[in-house]
């Protein structure tokens, strides 16, 4: 297939081209570089330095006719929406709306997004929350990212593009930016491994779903082929705490240190995690790497990283 990934410069979308192209897939990346890294793109991917809200994007699509879009880019940094909603939106309504007219006008097949089930479903009174949980987001950010559910579905209805958005819980593992949904693993990990202090906001017993980034990437690669038009949580069913992060770290560090306690931070749920049935009904789709393996993985990576001071 011929595939276009917005953000394929970034954490999630880099790993996804990364698979697609070992799969066979001819891939293009379009990226701003706002967040994302050259050295993240693929060697065998055309990489377009865009932001995604500019007219230029349909020469690209014009040049590559993608039978699919892969939609990853985004503003994502939650506070950063709450300080600024309007720029929020800018890039991740309007943006993504400049993306899904290119869709209908150069004929691609399907689109898949990366949505939030951390951020559209507020704090769910029932746990695991599952795909029929109110949409109450708490944040612009996580009101965007039901408006682009909806303009999907509108599309859908309108001009019959099929697409799958996945609600991804937090993603963790290689490349991680640390101010994502998941940022506190590549903010400890690097804490840790550099004997800083760690900070803990709050009482560290807020519960958090954190899915491991090759299991996302396999949601990826599988919705490629199904899933069509649903809106699929991916996620593991389990809440783990940020105490439970500090602890696990800790262990695969050998940090010596306790974390440092400071007061919560505005706005921050209790408690959310994401039950995951559709997606196996779905797309087939369980997660395979456990949070010890995962951390692991993480772990190793910043280790790997150049240090900085
Ligand atoms: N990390 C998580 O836990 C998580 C959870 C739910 C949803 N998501 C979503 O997954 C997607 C990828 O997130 P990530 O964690 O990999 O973040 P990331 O910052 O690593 O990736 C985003 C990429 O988009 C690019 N970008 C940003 N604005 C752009 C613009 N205007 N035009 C072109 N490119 C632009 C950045 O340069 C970056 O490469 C985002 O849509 C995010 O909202 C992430």
């Amino acid at each position: 297939m011929r595939i276009v990934v917005t953000g394929g410069a970034g954490f999630i979308g880099s790993n996804i081209v990364d698979a697609y192209i070992e799969a066979g897939h001819d891939v293009a990346v379009i990226d701003n570089l706002s967040s994302g890294k050259e050295s993240n793109v693929h060697p065998k991917a055309r990489l377009y330095k865009l932001d995604i809200r500019s007219p230029e994007v349909e020469l690209v699509f014009a040049k590559e006719k993608p039978d699919v879009l892969n939609h990853h880019a985004a503003q994502i940094d939650v506070r950063k929406s709450v300080v600024d909603p309007a720029y929020d939106a800018q890039v991740n309504i309007v943006g993504m709306i400049n993306l899904l007219q290119m869709c209908i006008k150069h004929e691609v097949r399907k689109v898949i997004f990366a949505s939030s089930g951390g951020a559209i479903y507020g704090d769910p009174s029932v746990l695991p929350a599952d795909e029929n949980t109110p949409l109450d987001p708490l944040a612009p950010y996580g009101a965007a990212k039901v408006a682009g559910e909806y303009y999907l579905s509108c599309f859908s209805a309108l001009y019959g593009l099929n697409y799958t958005a996945l609600r991804y819980g937090n993603i963790y593992g290689p490349r991680q930016d640390p101010h994502g949904e998941a940022g506190v693993i590549a903010i400890f990990s690097q804490a840790m491994l550099k004997d800083h202090e760690v900070k803990i906001f709050g009482t560290g017993e807020q519960l958090r779903d954190y899915v491991f980034v090759g299991d996302v990437v396999r949601a990826n690669v599988l919705s490629l082929e199904k899933g069509n038009n649903r809106r699929i949580n991916i996620g593991t069913a389990t809440g783990t705490s940020v105490n439970e992060l500090f602890d696990r770290l800790k262990g695969i560090t050998g940090y010596a240190k306790d974390a440092v306690y400071y007061p919560v931070r505005h706005g921050e749920l209790e408690r959310t995690y994401l039950a995951n049935e559709k997606a196996k009904d779905e797309l087939g789709w369980v997660p395979q790497v456990d949070i010890q393996q995962g951390l692991e993985r993480t772990a190793e990576f910043f280790r790997q990283q150049p240090v900085k001071a």
